[in-house]
């Protein structure tokens, strides 16, 4: 899960990180309210999940109030790639006398952690990379040592910060990586961490992103939770425990497996070409094992989406072998009918694998409406795509 600004911020603070945190509001009121307590100067910033938002106009400085008001009311509703803003944070203007940039994250391809610093901050680190790639320093941590002062300062003379601010900086990555390992983060990003006047420095923006895989540690990150900006169909997915994702097309996709379900978005957009362009209206990975309820839950979830008009299963009998899929389906149709969400619209199954003619017996034999099978991928995905550009 990523995490918004302000709420990057709140874990910096509670794990020592320096920010200043501010207030979220939703209306120009309350950010002409929020900026009459903190009085001054202060700063106005879209919360949305991309970067950028200050070269996109979605950060701003005010004068007073009224200011504030006013650069409140031109970002709310912006949209910032494709980021709708329903919220800002009006926090006390910084005083910046330099930008650096700083972050952990899990390194893969190592399988290790890497910290990336550069004086060059401000500026996304990929065009600084790009351009200028002796300005940043990347060391790697190790997983087990961790980052203590010597490794925090090794960081900070690889990245050439300035000597004034050596102490002060290794401390803020002391805590950062705290926070990073506490809260089980696969990434913390601070862009600008910034030198005030005074020679300290702080956080003034921040992005974190936690790993899902350990949510079940931390039940106080679920209040992270954006409910309002998720898709309603991904939250009822989330839900199931489902691994969807919500697109833009018409033909329903189920599979199992990630990697079979990601060709098969490939296949229907392809075929989908020569049916008026339908193409694919979500991606579904119902998983090795899955029961008739998983696939009783995946269906229901997208039939409920208004944007389809067929759907293709597209199974690949492993050890959940296809049989046992037939069955899942053939118990999912009752189930749903029990549920009072009977099958309305086309289905193309498309059984594989192992036990694949059992499987295909077993469907056929239950007449089930509305279930047309096809054998090959190719022609399941335009039998799919030509069902759904005929409705
Ligand atoms: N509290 C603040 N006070 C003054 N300037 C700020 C403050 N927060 C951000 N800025 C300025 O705005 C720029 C962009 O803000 P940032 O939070 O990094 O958003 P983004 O990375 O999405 O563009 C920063 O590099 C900094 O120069
Ligand atoms: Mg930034």
């Amino acid at each position: 899960m990523d995490l918004m600004e302000y709420q990057a911020k709140e874990l910096f603070a509670k794990h020592d990180v320096p920010v200043t945190l501010g207030r979220v509001v939703e209306t120009p009121e309350d950010a002409k309210a929020a900026a009459e307590e903190f009085g001054g100067q202060v700063v106005v910033k879209a919360q949305v999940k991309t970067g950028g938002r200050g070269k996109a106009g979605g950060v701003k400085l005010a004068a007073n109030p009224d200011e504030a008001a006013a650069r409140a009311s031109d970002i709310l509703g912006m949209d910032i790639k494709g980021h709708i803003v329903h919220r800002v944070l009006v926090a006390p203007a910084a005083e910046i006398v330099e930008e650096y940039y700083f972050s952990f994250l899990v390194d893969r391809a190592n399988r290790s952690y890497l910290a990336i610093a550069s004086v060059e901050g401000g500026v996304e680190i990929e065009e600084v990379a790009h351009t200028n790639p002796e300005a940043v320093a990347k060391v790697a941590i190790d997983p087990v040592a961790g980052v203590d002062e010597a490794k925090a300062r090794e960081i900070v003379e690889a990245a050439k910060f300035p000597a004034e601010i050596a102490d002060d900086t290794v401390a803020a990555i002391i805590r950062l990586w705290q926070a990073f390992v506490a809260e089980d983060a696969t990434l913390v990003e601070v862009n600008p961490l910034v030198k005030r006047p005074d020679g300290h420095v702080e956080a003034l923006d921040g992005k974190v992103t936690l790993d899902d895989n350990a949510a079940f540690r931390h039940p106080e990150h679920a209040a992270f939770e954006d409910k309002a900006t998720t898709d309603p169909l991904e939250q009822r997915a989330k839900e199931k425990h489902l691994n969807y994702v919500k697109l833009q097309g018409q033909v329903g996709i189920i599979g199992n497996g990630a990697g079979l379900v990601m060709s098969t978005l490939d296949v229907v957009a392809y075929a989908g070409e020569a049916f008026d362009g339908v193409k694919p209206a979500n991606f579904l990975d119902i998983g090795g094992g899955a029961s008739a309820e998983v696939m009783a839950n995946g269906l229901e979830i997208v039939l409920s989406d208004t944007d389809v008009s067929s759907v293709f299963v597209n199974v690949f009998g492993g050890i959940t072998a296809c049989d046992a899929v037939a069955n899942g389906i053939v118990a999912a149709f009752k189930l749903l009918e029990e549920r009072g969400e009977a099958v309305t619209k086309p289905l193309v199954v498309r059984l594989d694998g192992n036990n694949a003619e059992l499987g295909r017996r077993i469907l056929s034999d239950a007449k089930l409406p509305g279930v047309e099978q096809v054998d090959t991928m190719d022609g399941a995905a335009r039998r799919a795509a030509e069902l759904a550009a005929a409705r």
